[in-house]
């Protein structure tokens, strides 16, 4: 029996980077939103033992460097299963895209692959497996709007909002993400030999001087603590102004609003400091989604996709329309619901 399984595309409301930690990974605040584009992902599981990963895009790795190759082999082994999987990747989503295509595939895989052998896991121990894989792989075990917290990998289901119209722009560059988390440390330590490098007293001439050098650097360049801290204040006072309706909002224009409310809110994708300097045509992209009437525009994860959220559906596909006149890859689709998410992902 073949399972197949939609794997849905997720982007970036707002990312910040906080400092990097004692195992390389940084740590980081994101809302992680789901949205309607996706990839579809086969599964079966027949006669034999091993793993076989079979996709056409030349892009996508066929050995065990594979996400879904290392989900299986995860998948299998904890639930003592025997047998050869095959796992068929249709590709529709751009790779190194920061739509996390590869994370949402293993998480694909695994829930057809439970599917396929009518077996399931602890939903703790699915999360457990999904985090070791990759950080962006447990959201999709959530679905919807998301918070992530830690490296990316712990996840908290936040309200289910109503979707949100919007277009997708993938260009033709792939950014890899360690080298943008690279990249902005490379920034940060820049930003810090700047501010070392600014003249000062000397502090046995002013007694007290150092004193006051940290504290105005503590005034005018917060640290990467403090910023975390910020942002979790602007989202903890999103999330109090939401209305406690206990089940997802209707249609309408103030539901529709919800999420547009919290992009309001100024937050930002730190990725955008250090990727945009490097591909300006991206930034370029972003102008032109604002200038096609995008409430909010932003690239999502690393890159290079960016998005635009739009008040209506209308508006979205006219945008869409315009950008790809004007040479770029731009779709319309939509923001997913965690409802949705789950009646779609094994419904194909
Ligand atoms: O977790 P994942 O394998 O997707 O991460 C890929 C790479 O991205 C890591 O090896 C690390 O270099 C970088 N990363 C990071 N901080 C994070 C997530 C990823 O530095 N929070």
């Amino acid at each position: 029996m073949t399972v197949a399984a939609r794997s849905f595309a997720k982007i970036n409301l707002g990312l910040y980077i906080g400092a990097a930690r004692a195992d390389g990974y940084h740590g980081l605040r994101t809302v992680y939103q789901t949205i309607a584009l996706h990839d579809v992902i086969r599964v079966s599981v027949g006669r034999g033992s091993g793993i076989e990963v079979l996709c056409t895009d030349p892009r996508v790795p066929l050995d065990s460097s594979n996400t879904c190759y290392r989900m299986a082999e995860r998948v299998m082994d904890e639930l003592g299963a025997k047998g050869r999987v095959s796992i068929e990747i249709e590709k529709r989503l751009p790779v190194q895209g920061g739509l996390g295509a590869a994370s949402s595939n293993a998480v694909a895989t695994m829930v057809a692959l439970e599917r396929a052998l009518k077996k399931t896991l602890a939903a703790a121990a699915r999360l457990r497996i999904a985090a070791e894989i990759g950080s962006d792989l447990p959201l999709f075990l959530v679905g919807g709007t998301t918070l992530g917290v830690g490296r990316g990998e712990e996840v908290y289901p936040l309200p289910d909002l109503p979707s949100v119209a919007m277009v997708v722009v993938t260009p033709e560059v792939g950014v890899s993400t360690p080298k943008a988390f690279a990249d902005w440390d490379a920034l940060v330590e820049s930003d810090i030999s700047r501010r070392d490098s600014r003249p000062r007293l000397s502090s046995r001439a002013q007694p007290g001087s150092a004193t006051r050098d940290h504290a105005r650097d503590r005034l005018t360049r917060p640290g990467a603590s403090d910023r975390l801290f910020g942002v979790g204040c602007v989202l903890s006072a999103w999330l109090s102004g939401l209305p406690n309706t206990g089940a997802p909002a209707k249609g309408g224009s103030r539901a529709g609003s919800l999420l547009l409310d919290l992009v309001r809110t100024g937050i930002e994708n730190d990725f955008e400091r250090v990727v945009f300097p490097k591909y300006p045509e991206l930034r370029d992209i972003k102008g032109a989604l604002e200038r096609a009437g995008s409430r909010y525009a932003s690239l999502s994860g690393s890159g290079s996709t960016l998005y635009g959220l739009f008040r209506l559906p209308a508006g979205a596909a006219k945008a869409a329309s315009r950008l790809r006149k004007q040479g770029l890859k731009a779709v319309a689709t939509s923001t997913l619901t965690r409802q949705k998410y789950w009646k779609r992902i094994l419904d194909c």
